[in-house]
């Protein structure tokens, strides 16, 4: 069944002090209660192993915001894969736009990483999007094509059943500008069509397409609502846990 996700990326932010007090006062806020989603946090990767204890205890998974497209070996700086399901992490952000904007990262280079995730067994969560001139121009659709064919459609079915795609225009990241919510049901819609023409409709019909840009507690419920958006990934917003737990609680 096609699963719903709130998933927090807290970026470049917060000390080692603050993630623990925001992972403690999140895993305390959602504790015993029903939830209609997954919740997964994506803190800096200094925290992650941090995180993964506080999700051992919860219902909480914990995410990382970034991997290297390589499996070891001499690449100073690099975090593996193979590393990150060492301690537990689950999922991970791949082509988040500030990573294709001012590191370079495209589409060839984040399937190798993308690749990489699913030998290990964790969840790449595939990031998409036009920038404002790109939709301008309405070539938002072929954009997002591109980066999908480009970086997720060299899987096989299998592989594909545990991606999760997340459309976040431009635009809209921490922008307070926010897709409209016929604008983001007319792309996932768009996304989620690729995919059927690609894998076949059975696929598409399970596969997670998340939705990320400003969005916050007032507008998530009015976004979640739409039938191709299955959940968010939250920027801005995520760092601040009752506005977290707000959208987790928007389905
Ligand atoms: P935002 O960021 O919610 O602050 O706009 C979303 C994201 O970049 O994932």
């Amino acid at each position: 069944m096609r699963k719903k996700i709130v998933a927090g990326n807290w970026k470049m932010n917060l000390n080692f002090t603050e993630a623990e007090e925001l992972a403690a006062s999140l895993a305390e806020k959602l504790e015993g209660k029903a939830l209609k989603c997954e919740v997964v946090i994506c803190p800096p990767a200094l925290y992650l192993e941090m995180a993964t204890d506080f999700a051992e205890e919860s219902v909480i998974k914990v995410g990382a915001q970034n991997v290297s497209n390589q499996e070891s070996g001499a690449y100073t700086g690099e975090i593996a894969a193979g590393m990150l399901a060492s301690i537990d992490v689950e999922y991970c952000l791949v082509g988040h736009s500030e990573r294709r904007k001012y590191y370079h990262e495209n589409n060839a280079f984040l399937a190798q990483k993308v690749d990489k995730l699913l030998d290990n067994d964790l969840i790449p969560v595939y990031c998409c999007g036009e920038q404002l001139e790109e939709r301008e121009k309405e070539n938002h659709f072929a954009i997002v094509e591109q980066q999908i064919s480009e970086g997720l459609f060299h899987l096989n079915t299998e592989e594909f059943y545990n991606v999760v795609i997340a459309y976040e225009p431009v635009w809209a990241i921490g922008t307070g500008v926010t897709a409209s919510s016929e604008q983001a049901q007319e792309m996932h819609a768009f996304i989620r069509s690729l995919v059927a023409k690609k894998y076949g409709a059975d696929l598409a019909a399970e596969i997670t397409i998340l939705y990320g840009g400003s969005c916050n507690p007032k507008n998530a419920k009015e976004l979640f609502s739409q039938s191709d958006v299955d959940g968010g990934l939250i920027g801005g917003a995520s760092l601040k846990a009752d506005d977290f737990v707000t959208i987790i609680n928007s389905f």
